[in-house]
């Protein structure tokens, strides 16, 4: 638990800054990390660019999987989480584009795409170090409630609740929010090697504590944490009110 939310990104920055450096990366096994969008992560970002300017941290070698993406909005959409990984995190830093994986939610085939996102990442031997937040119903990437603890990368169809909460960044209208978007599975994010999952602010408190305190659901997917032999939690004070 940490204060505030700069301490949250502060401490998950300098977390997986430390991951990328203790790493001996070779040609067949580069740092393979799991990342999220939204604006928990934002903070994080934000520390690991200063990290990279103070030539604490290079991702000269590090291989990127998005979680998630909306099926249908154009590549170059304000709101694409592309688009938002690009000006988050990607153009800061020395990243290569080879490296960088996101899910087409355009792709003719969406199943298709899903199984050889998943194919990427066996080929590369699993991802080290998967990034998360949480919605406020308890879903990581678009795992929404209900979402099999088993799941792989699919098409998902989002919850209410979701295309509301994600309405603020679509002018607030709820009618322009995709209602599909291409995913990891709940299995996809456990099966990385650590998991670390950043939750901030008192709309979250309810999920962190079914996350912790309860027991492991689909109902509130990040729950699968628990069975997980190295997760790590990262959450703010407000965040702790439900515990
Ligand atoms: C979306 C993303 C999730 C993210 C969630 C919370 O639903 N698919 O990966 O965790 O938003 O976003 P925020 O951090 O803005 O609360």
């Amino acid at each position: 638990v940490r204060q505030d939310y700069d301490e949250v990104s502060s401490y998950s920055a300098y977390y997986v800054k430390e991951r990328i450096n203790q790493f001996e990366p070779t040609k067949e096994r580069p740092f393979v990390l799991g990342l999220p969008t939204g604006s928990s992560p934002i903070g994080v970002y934000h520390k690991l660019v200063e990290f990279y300017a103070a030539g604490e941290v290079s991702f000269e070698h590090v291989v990127t999987f998005n979680m998630d993406e909306y099926v249908g909005l154009p590549r170059n959409h304000p709101q694409s989480y592309r688009t938002f990984m690009w000006n988050h995190l990607f153009k800061h830093v020395d990243i290569k584009l080879e490296n960088v994986h996101i899910l087409d939610g355009n792709a003719e085939n969406l199943d298709e795409e899903c199984r050889k996102f998943e194919a990427e990442i066996a080929k590369l031997g699993g991802i080290e170090l998967f990034l998360g937040g949480i919605g406020p119903d308890g879903h990581i990437a678009f795992n929404e409630p209900g979402s099999s603890l088993t799941s792989r990368t699919r098409v998902k169809t989002l919850a209410y609740e979701t295309i509301m909460a994600n309405a603020r960044f679509f002018g607030g209208d709820v009618s322009r929010v995709p209602k599909l978007a291409l995913t990891v599975g709940v299995a996809t994010v456990m099966d990385a090697r650590e998991v670390v999952i950043v939750i901030t602010g008192a709309h979250k408190s309810l999920a962190l504590a079914k996350c912790i305190e309860e027991g492991v659901n689909h109902m509130w997917t990040v729950s699968s944490i628990q069975m997980h032999p190295k997760g790590l939690i990262v959450c703010d004070e407000d965040a702790t009110l439900e515990l």
